[in-house]
Parts: C-alpha cells; sequence; structure tokens
C-alpha cells in the first residue's frame, strides 16, 4: 500500500486536473502504481481568495470525482499547498491542514530567499507550533531559486519535509541534496505533486526505484511509514 502526500489531482481547482476525466486518468496512473491512498493538496494563496472560498471549491471539486475514488478502491483526503505568506498568521489555520491532522503542507515562494525572509518564516513556524506541523512541500526545488544553505536554515526550525517524486530521475541537479536529507533524518515524506496525466503525471515508481537503490528500501518504507502517519493524523 502507497501513499501519495502531494498531488492535484481535484478538478478544476487549481493549475492540475483541468476536469473529472482527467482526474480519472490520474487515479488510474495512480493506481496501476499501487498508490490507492491519496492526499490531495490544491494551491491556497491567500492573496488570490478566502479560505471560506477555497473550501468550499475544494468540497465541489471533491464531491465531482468521489464516483471514481470510490470506484477504484482509493481513499482520498483533502489538504492544501499553502503558499507562505506573513499573513497566514491572522487566519485559522486548522482549516487548512490536512482534513482530520494537524499537518500544513506549506510552500515557500521561487525567490532567493533573504535572511528577513527566512527569520520570518521560522518565526511563523515557531509561532503556530505545536497547534500546527508545518510540512515544507518539495524541498528540493527551492534549489532552482535560492542557496542549499538558505534551505538549510529553513529547515532548522520545527518542521517536516516533503520531497517530490519527480526530482529522484536520473541527472536531476537536486538528487544529492535530496539523498543527503534522506540520509541525515531531515525528509520525512514522499509526495507526486502530479498535475495531470501526461506532463507532471503520477510517478511513484521511479522515487522508490531510485531511494531503494542509491540508499535502502527501509528508507522509501520509512518515508511510506510517515505517510500512513500523516493519513491517520497520527504524530509524526
Ligand atoms: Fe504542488
Amino acid at each position: 500500500m502507497l501513499y501519495d502526500t502531494h498531488c492535484h489531482i481535484l478538478p478544476g481547482i487549481d493549475d492540475g486536473s483541468a476536469d473529472v476525466s482527467m482526474s480519472e486518468k490520474m487515479l488510474d496512473l495512480q493506481k496501476k502504481s499501487g498508490v490507492d491512498r491519496i492526499i490531495a493538496t490544491p494551491h491556497f494563496y491567500l492573496s488570490e481568495q478566502s479560505i471560506d472560498s477555497f473550501i468550499d471549491r475544494r468540497t465541489e471539486a471533491f464531491e465531482k470525482i468521489l464516483p471514481a475514488v470510490r470506484a477504484r478502491k482509493i481513499d482520498l483526503i483533502c489538504g492544501a499547498e499553502v503558499l507562505y505568506t506573513e499573513s497566514l498568521a491572522d487566519e485559522d489555520l486548522s482549516r487548512l491542514c490536512i482534513q482530520g491532522t494537524c499537518y500544513m503542507l506549506t510552500e515557500l515562494p521561487y525567490i532567493k530567499l533573504s535572511g528577513r525572509f527566512i527569520k520570518s518564516f521560522r518565526s511563523f513556524v515557531g509561532s503556530v507550533f505545536p497547534d500546527i506541523r508545518i510540512i515544507l512541500a518539495h524541498a528540493e526545488r527551492y534549489l532552482n531559486y535560492t542557496d542549499a544553505d538558505d534551505i538549510y536554515e529553513i529547515l532548522e526550525s520545527d518542521i517536516l519535509v516533503q520531497l517530490n517524486c519527480g526530482s529522484f530521475k536520473p541527472f536531476s541537479p537536486h538528487t544529492g541534496f535530496m539523498y543527503d536529507l534522506l540520509r541525515n533524518d531531515m525528509a520525512h515524506f514522499l509526495g507526486t505533486d502530479c498535475h495531470n496525466s501526461t506532463t507532471r503525471p503520477p510517478n511513484m515508481p521511479a522515487a522508490e526505484k531510485a531511494i531503494s537503490r542509491k540508499i535502502s528500501p527501509d528508507c522509501f518504507g520509512y518515508l511510506m511509514h510517515n505517510a500512513e502517519k500523516l493519513f491517520n493524523g497520527k504524530e509524526i
């Protein structure tokens, strides 16, 4: 039983699946690769919508694919991929957590991270802990915009870390960083971050193969075990 902790499989809510038909194809690909526990994490941008509006739209999208989810015997729960801004501190963040949990998947802006930004983010993490546990989405992806040292500084705060399956592909510039995190127990979850069935499809098997070969099958098992706990709202 495999778990996907980050994906854009709900139809018509963000830049992920465009419609129910696309979501069905993505569900089929997930099922084919052995993934049958999925956390749907549509983008949430506070500058663009209220939490109320986001949750209404997410519920509507979820209900549209519920028959397809049930037909495939997949368990799917909802969360969000929340873009960090300082204004989040004024919101009821429990509503953006993965349903039934205190864990909120959070992404950083794609910029060179300044010292001021890092300080602000770390202060935010400290202020919401332990009521809200922050999971940093695709920690490796920020290497495209900022230095590894900046990310390591972010990781010194009390957060959990998710890595993208697609970043484990051969010749990816991020694999060294990701394997370092895994070897040092600084990464906790895997997510496909799939957006469609073609250019950004679900891709768990390639990551499983890469991690098992480069580190160990147990390491992949550890990531899945954490995902199981996350899915069930248990402490990690
Ligand atoms: Fe994402």
